[in-house]
């Protein structure tokens, strides 16, 4: 299958954006439909890496460039071996997010983007609510800065669109990038040659 995990090439999906944004969760879509076409796939995700990989590190500017180039060295390598590797950190400087994807050839950048006040009211994990109370220092949109990207590949609204659509803009970016086929074209193939 053109598709499949033998002749797939390699690229990291990073997803910049607030925290409760929408990151993870159209991700995790993303994820599946991936692995359901046959792809390898990894995803590295700032919470579960800065519970390993970054374990120690904290929320200055010169710890999450720190996590942020940990996470690219990683992409990668898994990118040059031909896995999809999908990122969602914050990674709110821009200077980091650049640097990383001048080493990555097969970069997408995804910009997240939600208005402040509505990934605060979403507030997910609480933790808005105590960076807007001041018992979180440093906390992204409330406290610290995040940079948007300049240039992104592609922006996802994910206050006006629904997660799957979110992750279906992705999908159809990748085609259009070349890193999948379309589905209609897969089958269109699978038919022609069982005729
Ligand atoms: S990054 O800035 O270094 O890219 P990363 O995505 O790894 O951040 O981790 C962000 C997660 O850490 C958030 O989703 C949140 O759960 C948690 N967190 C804890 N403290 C902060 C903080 N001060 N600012 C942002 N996120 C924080």
């Amino acid at each position: 299958m053109e598709n499949g995990a033998e002749n797939q090439r390699g690229f990291t999906l990073w997803f910049t954006g607030l925290s409760g944004a929408g990151k993870t969760t159209v991700a995790e879509i993303v994820e599946r439909e991936l692995k359901e076409r046959g792809l390898r796939v990894e995803v590295l995700d700032g919470d579960i890496v800065r519970t390993n990989l970054s374990k120690g590190l904290g929320f200055s500017r010169e710890d999450r460039n720190i996590n942020v180039l940990r996470i690219g060295f990683v992409a990668n390598l898994l990118t040059r071996n031909g896995v999809a590797v999908i990122v969602s950190a914050i990674s709110p400087y821009k200077e980091a997010r650049d640097q990383v994807r001048r080493r990555i050839i097969d970069f997408v950048e995804v910009f997240v983007d939600v208005p402040l006040e509505v990934a605060a009211e979403r507030d997910v994990k609480g933790l808005y609510k105590k960076a807007f109370a001041g018992e979180i220092e440093q906390f992204t949109g409330v406290s610290d800065p995040y940079e948007p990207p300049v240039a992104p590949d592609l922006v996802l609204k994910t206050d006006e669109e629904t997660p799957e659509e979110s992750a279906r803009k992705v999908i159809e970016k990748l085609e259009f990038f070349g890193y999948l086929w379309p589905r209609e074209a897969q089958e269109t193939e699978y038919n022609w040659s069982s005729r």
